[in-house]
């Protein structure tokens, strides 16, 4: 049986731990990537994690000769759709940049996907999309806001497109997982999170911080309206949210004309200082750390309700986030080696 999945954005962050999760459950992942935010050296990981040789395309997929030519060879029976700028506030400085790449390449996605006769797709969201939530924890029943940032936008924008194809009765069967905050790194250290710069994530600059490669970390207030005053998030580990993925391209077997959104997270709220004193004890390090003033557009607190994901895709999470920031830690020694 055919069992090609295209995963767009597989040499980035969560789309390499979904390559693996993807390959120990028998499906053939076939990854795209431009490498505007990767590196090559993410396949050598992948192969020395499965053993095996991971099929890739190098092009853009807002290229729809590309696109087609790679739908055309490898007839995929599905897509797990990552490809995607993710950085907040660069996505306030170069609002083009983000539309033209994340709502674009849906587009040809779609279309190439409608033309080629591919009709599963699993889309990479974001809890953003709830903006302040005013009931926690947040359930897919709570309203959506209007996005603060470009990138949120796109995702906004994006679910829409995706349920507007889904109505438009072209066969198509879809699901938005909704993630929350993505942490760690596969237990290998082999692959793990490669930012680019200055990391804007929480737990890169803690564990830049602890390597030496930054100063200080700066957390972003306490005086907000939480148990310590720093904010709380539903930090999630990254091969949790990679299985997530695959049981999503499960669950939407035999499916038609489906659209569905799913929060992934872990339904626990962890504030930033409980995040840098858990990384502490994991890592045998004393982290450098002062506060600062708030961040522009940080929510008090939001975690999700999981009783969705459990209920429709029998998935939850088995890892903790002392898990995560270790195995953040294990990739961050790794690579300052
Ligand atoms: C953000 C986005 C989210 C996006 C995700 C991944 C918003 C509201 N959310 O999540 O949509 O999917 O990034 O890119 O923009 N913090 C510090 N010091 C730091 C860095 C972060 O205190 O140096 C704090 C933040 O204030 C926040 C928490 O750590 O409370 C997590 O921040 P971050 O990792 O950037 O994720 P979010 O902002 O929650």
């Amino acid at each position: 049986m055919n069992k090609n999945i295209i995963v767009t954005g597989g040499a980035g962050y969560i789309g390499s731990h979904t390559v693996v999760e993807l390959l120990a459950q028998g499906y053939k992942p076939i990854i795209i990537d431009n490498f505007c935010n990767s590196e090559k050296s993410v396949l050598k990981g992948l192969e020395d994690i499965t053993g095996k040789r991971i099929d890739l395309f190098e092009g853009d997929c807002t290229d729809k000769n590309f696109m087609t030519n790679v739908f055309a060879k490898t007839k995929p029976v599905g897509v797990i759709h990552f490809a995607a700028f993710k950085a907040v506030g660069e996505s306030v400085e170069k609002p083009l940049a983000y539309y033209q790449n994340n709502v674009v390449s849906l587009l040809v996605l779609l279309e190439v996907m409608k033309k080629q006769n591919c009709k599963r797709l699993v889309f990479s969201s974001s809890c953003t999309v709830y903006g302040t939530p005013k009931k926690l924890p947040v359930t897919e029943q709570s309203p959506t806001q209007k996005a603060i940032s470009p990138y949120g936008n796109t995702k906004q924008i994006a679910e829409d497109i995706i349920k507007d194809q889904v109505v438009a009765n072209t066969g198509l069967s879809a699901v938005a997982l909704r993630y929350f905050n993505p942490i760690g790194a596969h237990p290998s250290a082999l692959i793990g999170e490669l930012p680019l710069g200055i990391p804007s994530n929480l737990v890169p600059f803690v564990t830049q911080t602890a390597a030496g490669l930054r100063n200080e970390l700066t957390i972003f207030g306490n005086d907000y309206n939480t148990p310590d005053g720093t904010n709380v998030r539903d930090y999630i580990h990254v091969v949790d949210l990679a299985k997530a993925h695959v049981k999503t391209l499960d669950y939407l077997y035999g499916k038609s004309n489906f659209y569905d959104f799913i929060n992934i997270g872990t339904g626990t709220g962890t504030s930033v200082l409980e995040i840098v004193k858990t990384f502490e004890k994991v890592s045998n390090q004393k982290l450098n750390y002062t506060i600062g003033n708030r961040r522009a557009g940080d929510v008090d607190q939001i975690y999700a309700s999981v009783d969705k994901s459990k209920e429709v895709l029998n998935w939850k999470t088995e890892l903790s986030v002392e898990d995560a920031l270790k195995d953040s830690w294990n990739w961050q020694l790794n690579l300052s080696h």
